[in-house]
């Protein structure tokens, strides 16, 4: 946590971070959080040449306060690493956020382009194999935090296979002691929406909180106002999200590794998947929905936690109000087990 605080002196503690979600987290969002103590990422996502994504990203200088700085995030299996090199060494973010390489090869040629910048490198993993394979290979010595991301609770993509980060963060913060890498942090993404959720991954060793699906429902979000309403209204996410490649192929976003699946809220097009309709003619309903903006059919990404979202408010407020939460829910635990 102290070595958190000393590379971004302008957070709090516990450290909040939102997550860099493509064609949600944009620079209102970003910003905001930087803001109120936590730490934004921008979510580039693979979309480096988008004029949109540029001029918005170019206005966070002026947002920011003196002193903030942010983050900014890659989907690395279809970005251009001269491309992401180019906008760091430009922007000068705090951090740089990788996630979904291609293959080993791809992520360590990131890693060691990224090594001759000075921006902190941040690399998410759902196993702790990955995680392994990240520190040991080529450029493992260039990463600063691995995100430590429950796939079977996070919203938006992550491994098909993979569990909940109660036993992913605690056994790769053993890895990182075993393997003498004091330098790194583990910080924790999946399934934490509440200051409860924060202060259990702190109890697990992670140095942070990320979280995605909370700030789906922020006022700054990029996220319609359709999607954010799902998002409010949705409660039960264990059974009422699920992690699947159907989304994709019906959005044309097909294109994600194999061993990659979105969580996304259960809609009509994946009860008509369940019940035999085939995928063109679902995409065909898909594309209609698109013209009507009708979330009943379309994609909203969520994790399990969605039911503890429960309005949309500023993200400052909910950064303040995790904060706040965590220290009293952990405050608590300490009277109750009588160490104050
Ligand atoms: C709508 C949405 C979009 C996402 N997009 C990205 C992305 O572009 N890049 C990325 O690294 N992670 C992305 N994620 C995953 C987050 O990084 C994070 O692992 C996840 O949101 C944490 O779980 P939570 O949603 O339960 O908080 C996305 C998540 C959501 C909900």
């Amino acid at each position: 946590m102290a070595q958190l605080q000393q590379h971004y002196p302008w957070t709090q503690t516990p450290l909040i971070v939102s997550a860099p979600m493509r064609t949600v987290s944009g620079a209102a969002l970003t910003a905001a959080v930087s803001n109120a103590g936590g730490l934004g990422f921008f979510g580039a996502g693979y979309s480096l040449s988008d004029s949109a994504v540029l001029s918005d990203l170019s206005t966070l200088p002026t947002r920011l306060s003196p002193g903030a700085s942010y983050g900014l995030g890659f989907l690395v299996f279809r970005s251009d690493l001269r491309d992401a090199l180019s906008l760091t060494t430009l922007h000068r973010p705090a951090a740089v956020w990788f996630f979904a390489p291609a293959d080993a090869a791809q992520l360590h040629e990131w890693l060691c382009a990224f090594r001759a910048l000075d921006t902190r490198v941040w690399v998410q993993v759902s196993s702790v194999r990955e995680a392994e394979q990240v520190l040991c290979g080529q450029g493992g010595g260039v990463v600063s935090v691995l995100v430590a991301q429950g796939a079977a609770d996070a919203g938006g993509h992550g491994k098909v296979c993979g569990g909940s980060v109660i036993a992913l963060v605690p056994e790769v913060v053993d890895l990182l002691a075993e393997k003498g890498r004091t330098d790194v942090a583990v910080v924790a993404a999946g399934g934490v929406v509440d200051g409860r959720g924060v202060a259990a991954v702190l109890a697990l060793g992670a140095g942070a909180a990320v979280l995605g699906t909370r700030f789906v429902a922020c006022e700054e979000s990029e996220a319609s106002r359709g999607f954010r309403e799902l998002v409010v209204g949705s409660a039960d996410g264990g059974v009422g999200t699920v992690r699947t490649r159907l989304y994709d192929n019906l959005r044309g976003t097909g294109f994600w590794p194999a061993e990659y699946g979105g969580r996304a809220i259960i809609n009509e097009s994946f009860r008509d998947a369940e019940k035999g309709v085939a995928e063109d003619k679902n995409a065909e309903l898909y594309a209609q929905a698109v013209t009507r903006n009708d979330f009943t059919r379309l994609t909203a990404f969520a994790g399990t936690g969605v039911g503890l979202v429960k309005e949309v408010l500023p993200a400052a407020s909910i950064v303040e109000n995790l904060r706040t939460q965590a220290r009293e829910v952990l405050r608590q635990q300490a009277v109750e087990l009588g160490l104050l």
